[in-house]
């Protein structure tokens, strides 16, 4: 039995998953990640299959296990645990991630993202994991007009994607409460950085606009790109969720944003900037329904240790190279 805990990372192969890999291998975790590849990629965890990267040069300090997680994870971690011993902590991640997508198909949107929360929290209750971490979103609370917005703005999501977030935070409050099970919720709000795929239909317009711009071709703004958004750098989200897998709190319930927020105008004149200056940015009708301004409050991201540090010329230098 190894003496490394054991960290599972569900939607490890994913844009967010992969960085909160890299940063717990680094840790010294023994880290197991359990994604069905969906929009996940396998190159985005390469280096860590490389034996150079092994625990006493054979031992790998990365698990891959292909496991839908929308039906249970039991059967995908018993033979890593039979290996390697109990899994410790979980930061679960995987999800259908689109919300256009949960219209179209909100029955799979609940199969995935909160049946798969469910499977999450029953392996954690019937294993007696140590803590668990969950993704959730600003989706949760719908349009608010509000900023910043706090977490205790009553929640009112608008798609299935926001409803099954909501109601995977009350599962996770409820293990809590009745099976003892340690959990927090992150309310993300805009993540970018590298390794996220513009060619997702969730991809934010940061991955888009420097898609584009890259290519010295024209930006497109729905409406006078007066609306803001509170873009937050990958590197920081993870260094929350290390956070809030890694202490000993339960129950919490955080956003997860900058505190501040731009306009997606100044935005895309910064990308055309460090891009070389080659595209022009060009503007469409307004859509309907879009959230006109999103700002985090943060005072409880701070409670929890984290404040994001990363300045956002910064963050779009390193998503760009
Ligand atoms: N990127 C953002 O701005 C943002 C904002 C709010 C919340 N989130 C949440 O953060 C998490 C990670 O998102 P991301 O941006 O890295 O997206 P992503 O698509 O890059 O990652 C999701 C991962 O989950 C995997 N996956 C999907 N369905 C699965 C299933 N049924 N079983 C196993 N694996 C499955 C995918 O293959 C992928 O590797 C998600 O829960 C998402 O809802 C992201």
């Amino acid at each position: 039995m190894s003496s490394k805990p054991i960290a599972v990372v569900t939607g490890g192969a994913g844009f967010i998953g992969s960085h909160t890999v890299d940063r717990l291998v680094e840790l010294g975790h023994r880290v197991v990640v359990l994604d069905d590849f969906r929009t996940g990629k396998r190159a985005n965890l390469q280096r860590w299959l490389d034996p150079r990267h092994a625990f006493d040069g054979s031992d790998p300090a990365l698990e891959i296990a292909v496991c839908d997680v929308s039906h249970g994870i039991f059967a995908a971690l018993a033979p890593i645990t039979a290996k390697y011993g109990r899994v410790e902590r979980i930061v679960h991640l995987a999800a259908q991630v689109s919300v256009v997508a949960s219209v179209a198909n909100p029955l799979v949107d609940m199969a995935v993202n909160y049946g798969g929360t469910l499977h999450v929290l029953e392996y954690a209750r019937a294993m007696g994991v140590a803590k668990v971490a969950f993704a959730s979103s600003a989706a949760v609370y719908g349009d608010v007009e509000t900023m910043p917005v706090g977490e205790d703005t009553p929640t009112q999501p608008v798609s299935p994607y926001g409803i099954d977030k909501l109601a995977s935070e009350l599962a996770l409050d409820y293990y809590a409460v009745v099976h003892g099970v340690p959990t927090t919720a992150l309310r993300f709000f805009n993540v970018y950085g590298p390794r996220q795929d513009p060619s997702s239909p969730y991809s934010g317009v940061i991955s888009i606009f420097s898609d584009r711009a890259k290519a010295g071709l024209p930006l497109l703004i729905f409406g006078d790109g007066s609306q803001t958004r509170d873009f937050i750098y990958v590197g920081d989200v993870v260094r929350a969720l290390v956070a809030a897998v890694g202490d000993g709190n339960s129950r919490l319930v955080a956003n997860v944003g900058t505190g501040g927020e731009i306009t997606v105008l100044e935005l895309a004149r910064t990308i055309v900037e460090l891009c070389g200056g080659r595209s022009t940015i060009a503007h469409a009708p307004a859509r309907g329904g879009e959230i006109l301004k999103s700002r985090a409050r943060v005072d409880r991201l701070r409670e929890l240790g984290v404040v994001a540090e990363t300045k956002l010329v910064d963050g779009l230098r390193a998503t760009l190279a």
